[in-house]
């Protein structure tokens, strides 16, 4: 899977990242409208308000809101489904931290598609792990029929959603939910599964059925308030705990529950005071080139994005192309591990150690991956490096503090695993919008594809064919390792602009910093 370095040239020349910054600026726009003008008109003609405008009334006053994955499926269904048709992020509601599950019915009216699972399980995945009380702001039609393959049947498709629902409430984290407009089927199921629900009267519906179903299925005909009202299931059925007559009362209600859950979700204090870096993090899109063969000190991006720019470098003198050092961020002690050249044996050894490290004396790890691979060919092989690149691998694999990993540049091979991506369980996975992920680049695979097809074909290679196999691989691998195709896939959590990234990685580890930790012995190898 090793890449190794590459000194071929890239085909294509990148952008600045002023550029890039201005593009990611223009789609996450773009998405926010959702469904489009048209939609929002009908939308707010029947007295509902837009999706993240309901957040932001939700919200407490003057705190941030981390949306998770505004680009979901993003180029994906001829892009007609933006943000996958959902909102997720975390917030405070009530002075205490939740995840936010909200559908946005001006987008297939809030239908699920395969990415629009993926973003919720997502989400769910994140509240689990740090206890956050999941708050769903519901208008869902269920399945998006077309796609019901893609969505239904399988473990992580929109059962799992529920079976998570159920082991979330009764492992006491609390799931309410709020409904706006119709939910059928899986959408009905959502606030059927909450512990506490809330109904606006007049838009707000659930049924297992939608009335053209029951149509089809028993040949009832019934509209869909009868059905499935607001003031039919608060006062007949119980499926709903709470009437109200308009969104904005529906909206308080909800604060006014979570403000009565206890302790869960509240945030204490970071244990040192946050000191904002010396150095501005807006250089950073001077500092960090966009074509990935062209070397810089990643201990510029750190300055930018620790406390004071105080950096305590670990072992700086060993296996230098791995940077690792102590640091806090807003307060927060890390462990930071950042790539600063090719993977050696000695880096490799180096990010062991200071994992162990870090284990023990439960400091969270911050990856900061800007990779090709670890070192590739003869003298690399006898110097064991798949025995040291693999410590590295196990390392991370059994590290017991909370992970978060920044893609800041290329994510390519077995450095991917090896800085914990995302098979390696980083409670966050962020990119910036000059990331790329791949087993290899563009250049290297064509090299590999074009000279294993050489190779069968026994010298007989029809030089027209390798050239045309060599473009279409190159172009394969320049579109699949584009961070808006991993991030319309979910492979991450969104991409952030650099500058974010001190605030985003402030608030992720606030939300670990309260939590027990295994504090078992576990002992250093100074591999
Ligand atoms: N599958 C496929 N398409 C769906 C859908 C679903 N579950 N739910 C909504 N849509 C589509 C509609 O066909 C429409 O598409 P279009 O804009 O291309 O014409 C769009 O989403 C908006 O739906 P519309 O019915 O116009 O919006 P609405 O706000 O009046 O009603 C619902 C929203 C969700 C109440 C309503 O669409 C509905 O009941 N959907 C069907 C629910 C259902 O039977 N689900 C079963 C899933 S197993």
């Amino acid at each position: 899977m090793s890449a190794g370095p590459t000194s071929e040239t890239r085909t294509i020349v990148p952008p600045p990242l002023t550029e890039m910054l201005a593009t990611l600026r223009a789609r996450h726009a773009l998405v926010a409208n959702g469904g489009g003008a048209g939609m929002r008109e009908r939308h707010e003609t029947r007295g509902k308000i837009m999706v993240r405008e309901r957040i932001d009334l939700l919200l407490d006053a003057q705190t941030p809101f981390l949306e998770l994955s505004p680009l979901a499926a993003w180029g994906l269904y001829g892009n007609e489904v933006p943000g996958a048709g959902i909102v997720t992020g975390i917030g405070v509601v009530s002075g205490r931290a939740c995840m936010l599950i909200a559908n946005d019915a001006t987008v297939k009216g809030g239908s699920f598609f395969a990415e629009t699972v993926r973003k919720h399980l997502r989400a769910q995945e994140i509240a689990e792990e740090h206890r956050l009380p999941c708050l769903y702001l519901v208008d869902c039609g269920g399945a998006f029929l077309p796609e019901q393959d893609r969505v239904f049947p399988d473990r992580d498709h929109f059962g799992g959603s529920f079976y998570n629902q159920c082991r979330m409430s009764a492992a006491g984290i609390p799931q309410i939910s709020l409904v706006f407009g119709g939910c059928t089927a899986g959408g009905a199921y959502i606030p059927a599964l909450s512990d506490e629900v809330i109904m606006v009267k007049g838009t707000g519906r659930i049924h297992l059925g939608a009335p053209p179903i029951v149509k089809a299925a028993i040949h009832e005909i019934v509209d869909g308030e009868t059905l499935g009202g607001a003031e039919m299931h608060t006062q007949v059925s119980g499926v709903s705990d709470h009437l109200v007559e308009t969104e904005m009362e529906g909206l308080a209600k909800l604060r006014e529950i979570v403000g009565s859950l206890g302790e869960i979700g509240r945030l204490g204090p970071s244990p040192y005071p946050s000191v904002p870096p010396r150095l501005d993090a807006a250089e950073l899109e001077q500092i960090v080139p966009t074509d990935l063969r062209r070397p810089y000190d990643v201990r510029e991006v750190i300055a930018r994005i620790v406390d004071d720019c105080s950096f305590n470098a670990f072992k700086p003198d060993y296996g230098a192309t791995l940077v690792t050092g102590f640091a806090r961020i807003h307060g927060y002690a890390v462990g930071i591990i950042a790539n600063n050249g090719v993977l050696f044996s000695e880096s490799a050894l180096k990010g062991a150690h200071f994992i162990e490290l870090c284990d023990q004396r439960q400091i969270p790890l911050i990856f900061l991956q800007n990779i090709t691979g670890f070192m590739v060919g003869t003298a690399a092989e006898r110097g064991g490096i798949a025995k040291h690149s693999a410590k590295l691998v196990y390392a991370v694999s059994n590290a017991r503090v909370p992970k978060y990993t920044v893609l800041i540049g290329g994510s390519y091979g077995a450095g991917n695993y090896g800085m914990c991506g995302r098979g390696f369980r980083p409670r966050f996975l962020f990119s910036w919008p000059n990331a790329r992920i791949a087993t290899m680049s563009p250049e290297v695979a064509a090299n590999v594809v074009t000279e294993l097809r050489r190779q069968s074909l026994k010298g007989a290679a029809d030089k027209a064919a390798i050239a045309d196999l060599d473009r279409r691989t190159r172009a394969q691998f320049e579109e699949q390792s584009d961070p808006y195709y991993a991030t319309a896939r979910l492979w991450d959590d969104g991409i952030i602009e650099p500058a974010q990234t001190r605030d985003v990685l402030g608030l992720c580890l606030s939300l670990a910093a309260g939590e027990a930790r295994d504090t078992s012995p576990r002992p250093v190898y100074r591999m």
